[in-house]
């Protein structure tokens, strides 16, 4: 709000959010970390900027393995977990290219918040206490997160991050270069270097946040408008939305929910079985154009049988899958829409919580483990459970396959009508997928769409995740179609705005956490 009252546009608003939660949120992303932003112009332009890190130049397939064995718990903790962090060029090339010269007013507040400290509630005290043992293995980290006697910052202990504000003022003053050129990169090669890490100056100096093709797709009349790969997230939504379009989802979610979910549930195994064979980054590895074909969508679809479930035993084969290709808990989301009709979704994450639980000593940046988004080995599962295949393997330079899901969905004549995203791993392609389906089919409110039960499946492990909210009958009826049931959990926090039909924008954000929306 402050961004638009300097006269900024939504991009400069954006940019704002996104640096302000990295100080008063930065468990869940900052400049330690990375982002896709999804944008749509007054004009019209579509954007899409990857701000996703990168491999070290000298990552390789078996840096996870030691003495014979993998050691999973390196690609999530410490050294060896980060990619080169992306936020800061992807923010940067946002804010230059379509934003008003709000970048050094916007880093400036954050670094002033960082440096007075705030008052801590509920999530960051439970973040800092369930990660405090990591934490104190670093010592930046400790400093920051952790008592002088080692025990967590608690509910109303104030948070000061002043080396987090000295790194902000000097972005504010100096630009991006000051981070992949200049003092940053050389803090962090530093660090890394005395404690067997990889990545060094020349991956930051080679960084680029690149613009990429924003994906757009049809979904009964609407546009919809989503990241591609590195993003899993834009290309599944629309395969699932394609899947779905022959079945009445807004009558099931209203009268029979038991089908809705059931037939949800069917279509998130095709596609996150495709997820784990095909998807990686696709300026490294050959990720089909064919897995959004609507023919190939509706073949999927009809092996649905909408009574009983059916076991998926592995991807499908999208057409043209080698030669029409792409190359041409944690995490937070946000949205911005301007009265001039900017809109911008932009995902910021750091992977898990507190990422690698690194700090870099005299910076106050918490270092991503966004490495753990690789298929480490083959079949071996990630933080979320999720495996992949050769697609998505370590490789130098590369980006590791996403799931998160800035979405801009258009009306047939190019309008906007509703942005939407998540944070949550995999499971912020089914949020996301299903805020869709609750405002387009179900004509419910976005806050009402929001607040609203979900389901989430990912095809391995094969369960089905129902939310709490959904009445026993109802998951009796769909475990009598042959799903086995996983324990109620939560999926995704999202957060929306959408242009209503009488042309009134409202702004939503998710009931199942703290905090409200700016303006509404
Ligand atoms: N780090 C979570 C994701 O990008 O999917």
């Amino acid at each position: 709000m402050n961004a638009l009252a300097r006269g900024g546009n939504a991009f400069d608003a954006a940019v704002a959010a996104a640096i302000m939660l990295g100080v008063v949120d930065g468990h869940n992303s900052g400049i330690g970390g990375g982002c896709f932003v999804l944008g749509r112009t007054a004009a019209g332009e579509l954007i899409a900027i990857d701000g996703r890190e990168t491999a070290p130049g000298r990552a390789h397939r078996d840096m996870y393995v030691r003495d014979g064995q993998l050691d999973p718990l390196a690609s999530q903790i410490g050294p060896l977990a980060s990619g080169v962090p992306g936020q800061v060029a992807a923010l940067a090339k946002l804010s230059l290219s379509y934003g008003r010269g709000g970048w050094s007013s916007s880093l400036s507040e954050g670094a002033d918040v960082a440096e007075r400290g705030y008052l801590i509630g509920n999530a960051t005290a439970s973040a800092i206490r369930r990660k405090s043992p990591s934490l104190a293995r670093f010592p930046a980290a400790a400093e920051q997160f952790l008592k002088g006697d080692g025990s967590p910052l608690a509910v109303g202990d104030r948070l000061r991050q002043p080396d987090l504000g000295r790194t902000l003022a000097a972005l504010a003053r100096e630009g991006p270069d000051w981070f992949y050129r200049g003092p940053f990169a050389e803090a962090c090669a530093r660090w890394m270097a005395g404690n067997e890490g990889l990545l060094d100056r020349t991956d930051f100096a080679g960084y680029v946040a690149k613009s990429r093709e924003p994906l757009v797709t049809s979904y009964r009349g609407h546009q919809i408008v989503g990241f591609p790969p590195p993003s899993s997230g834009g290309m599944h939504i629309a395969q699932m939305l394609i899947m779905l379009e022959r079945f009445p989802m807004g009558r099931w979610l209203s009268e029979e929910p038991a089908t809705a979910i059931h037939v949800l549930a069917e279509v998130m195994k095709r596609a996150f079985a495709d997820r784990a064979h095909w998807l990686g980054d696709a300026d490294f590895a050959a990720v089909p154009r064919g897995l959004v074909d609507p023919e190939y969508c509706r073949q999927l679809s009809a092996e649905i049988d909408i009574r009983q479930a059916r076991e998926v035993r592995s991807h499908g084969m999208p057409p043209r899958a080698t030669d029409d290709l792409f190359n041409r808990r944690h995490t937070t989301h946000l949205t911005a829409v301007d009265a001039e009709g900017n809109w911008v979704a932009i995902t910021n994450t750091v992977n898990t919580t507190f990422g690698s639980c690194v700090v870099i000593p005299e910076t106050g940046v918490v270092m991503n483990n966004q490495m753990d988004d690789f298929s480490i080995a083959p079949g071996t599962p990630n933080a979320f459970g999720l495996i992949g295949a050769e697609a998505n393997s370590v490789q130098p330079g590369k980006r590791p396959l996403s799931s998160m899901s800035p979405t801009i969905v258009l009306n047939s004549d190019g309008t906007p009508r509703l942005t939407c995203g998540a944070a949550g791993g995999p499971r912020i392609i089914s949020a996301t997928l299903q805020c869709i389906l609750r405002v387009l089919d179900q004509g419910l409110s976005v806050d009402q769409a929001l607040a609203a039960p979900r389901v989430h499946h990912q095809w391995s492990p094969d369960r089905l995740m129902p939310e709490g909210d959904w009445a026993p009958e109802v998951l009796r009826d769909v475990e009598s179609r042959g799903h086995k049931m996983a324990t109620p959990g939560n999926i995704g926090i999202a957060q929306a705005i959408e242009r209503t039909p009488e042309g009134n924008l409202v702004a939503a954000t998710d009931p199942r956490t703290e905090g409200s929306a700016a303006a509404d």
